[in-house]
């Protein structure tokens, strides 16, 4: 597996392969978050198929809440690996482990993430790779377009969680 930083070319095969909800172009605007320098877009191929991706705003967690306890934290957002049938073999791992990486390169200290209440299973992935509670209970907000064009406004609960990258070997 091949997990490199998200190019213009790949938005089409990744839209056929890991196709967004809906009308939202999720991928387009990820990519185009990374093109204004606030991210990296990160896309773990397989066999020339885009199996997994997951981005790090290098600016911190857009909620306030988090925002304002967490300074100049990094926020590692979006990880997903698609189809299901690919998960439980590592490729979730392996993008959370290239996201560190990345962070450290830049010198941070430490990387954050957010994680659904109802997300049991990607909390306790979390918590085995180091991440520790900080008690940061926030709304995550987003929306989204519908196959019919209308938009959504979602306010997930979840938690804010961290690691410190600063002398740990990856
Ligand atoms: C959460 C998610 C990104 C994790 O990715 P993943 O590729 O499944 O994660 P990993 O395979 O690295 O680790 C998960 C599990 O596989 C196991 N595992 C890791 N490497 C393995 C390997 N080589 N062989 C077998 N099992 C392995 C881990 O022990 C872990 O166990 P679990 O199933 O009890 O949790 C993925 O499940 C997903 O896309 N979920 C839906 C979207 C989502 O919830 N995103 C997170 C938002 S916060």
């Amino acid at each position: 597996m091949d997990i490199r930083q998200c190019r213009e070319g790949d938005l089409g095969v990744l839209e056929r392969h890991m196709p967004s909800p809906g009308r939202t172009r999720r991928h387009v605007m990820r990519f185009e978050t990374q093109q204004r320098g606030l991210s990296t877009f990160l896309v773990a191929w397989h066999d020339g198929t885009p199996v997994g991706t997951a981005q790090i705003l290098w600016n911190g967690c857009k909620a306030p809440e988090v925002r304002d306890r967490f300074p100049d934290c990094p926020e590692l957002n979006g990880l997903g690996v698609w189809p299901p049938q690919r998960r439980s073999q590592g490729i979730g791992t392996a993008l959370v482990r290239a996201a560190e990486t990345r962070a450290r390169h830049k010198g941070c200290p430490r990387i954050g993430l957010g994680v659904d209440d109802e997300n049991h299973r990607a909390a306790s992935l979390y918590l085995r790779l180091g991440y520790q509670e900080t008690g940061c209970h926030y709304l995550d907000r987003y929306h989204y377009l519908d196959a019919d064009g209308l938009r959504h406004e979602v306010a997930d609960p979840g938690r804010f969680l961290i690691k410190q990258l600063a002398e740990q070997p990856n």
